[in-house]
């Protein structure tokens, strides 16, 4: 399978005053052309900073190291002017809270010629006016919505106005970053539909669907990535992840769920004691170390950050217990 996007050690950490905080420290995943690669992790984890850094990589976060290829190109540096060219055309993000961001004293009409005419000069205000009521009557929403204020609308429709607007340039990589966090169910469901079908009229090829929400993601996602303080603990197909996790920090979260189609062994919330590290001075090791119920090497756990392997075809887990010698205690 191609991949559109390949990250390799990166690194972004934020300087505050107090010092660095390594929010996304060293991480490894590729997407593939065509897929719904699911982002999940418990808030802090540093989903955002990723989402974020790959599409505008601006103070206090910086970039801290390693490798962005997207489309064979690195972008992990690019500057400003250049990164400003791709998004929307090639990368486009929908940001957590973008509802809440759209100007109250702006008619959608002008929000969406505005963020267009930002980053693509050519198109004609009424050509972006044209395409935008096409999409939005595809998802629903008469071409009224143009000349009402965010305020007018639910957030349901929000979420759909958002929705097309970071897609009308059909990038190839959309970031989605918990859009069905602030929704109700059925409008929820609604967006995932939505991501659906732009991926089949291919308005996208890939997306990033960033959630701390694992139930959502596995009515949506190819692949999941779970991340923990800044690390990525485990990859691997969406049923894999859910009916067998392996990681212990997976298979905690995964328990924690309520059920959903799945036969859990537990079906009530037992939550995971304990608080992830503070990412101004992370602990030396696996980053799990403190909330691990497994530490299968404490010494070795403790002072060594266990990498992320291929322990089966397509599974990537980073776990001493997983790695050679250790694999019989999953
Ligand atoms: N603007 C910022 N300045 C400093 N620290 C930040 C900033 N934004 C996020 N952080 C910190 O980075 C870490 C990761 O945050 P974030 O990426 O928002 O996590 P998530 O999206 O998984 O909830 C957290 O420790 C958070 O406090
Ligand atoms: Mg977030």
């Amino acid at each position: 399978m191609a991949r559109l996007l390949d990250v390799k050690e990166y690194k972004v950490y934020y300087q505050t005053l107090k010092g660095q905080i390594r929010a996304v420290d060293g991480v490894n995943f590729f997407v593939n052309a065509d897929e719904v690669f699911g982002v999940a992790g418990e808030s802090g984890c540093g989903k955002s900073t990723l989402g974020n850094s790959l599409i505008y990589l601006k103070a206090p976060m910086r970039y801290a190291g390693g490798n962005v290829i997207l489309d064979g190109m690195e972008i992990s540096r690019l500057p400003d002017e250049i990164m400003k060219k791709m998004r929307f055309e090639k990368i486009s993000i929908i940001p957590q809270f973008a509802m809440d961001a759209m100007s109250p004293t702006k008619k959608i009409k002008n929000i969406v010629v505005d963020l267009v005419r930002e980053h693509d000069k050519k198109m004609s205000e009424k050509d972006i006016i044209d395409l935008a009521i096409k999409r939005f009557k595809m998802v629903g929403l008469s071409e009224n919505v143009m000349n009402m204020y965010s305020i007018e609308l639910s957030g349901g429709m929000k979420q759909r106005v958002v929705m097309v607007i970071s897609t009308l340039l059909n990038p190839r990589l959309l970031i989605a970053d918990e859009i069905t966090s602030a929704l109700d169910v059925s409008s929820q469901k609604f967006s995932v539909e939505m991501l659906d079908e732009f991926k089949e009229k291919k308005f996208v090829s890939s997306v990033i669907f960033i959630t701390h929400d694992i139930s959502v993601l596995y009515q949506i996602a190819d692949r999941i990535m779970i991340m923990y303080a800044g690390h990525v603990v485990e990859i691997g197909n969406t049923e894999d992840i859910v009916s067998k996790p392996l990681h212990p920090y997976t298979k905690l979260l995964i328990s924690s769920l309520p059920k959903m189609g799945v036969q859990f062994s537990q079906n009530r919330l037992t939550g995971i004691p304990g608080y992830p590290p503070n990412l101004l001075n992370p602990p030396t090791g696996c980053r799990f170390y403190d909330r691990c119920p497994l530490r299968i090497d404490p010494q070795k756990c403790k002072n060594e950050i266990p990498p992320l392997v291929e322990y089966m075809p397509g599974r990537y887990i980073a776990c001493w217990a997983y790695t050679k010698g250790n694999d019989k205690n999953g």
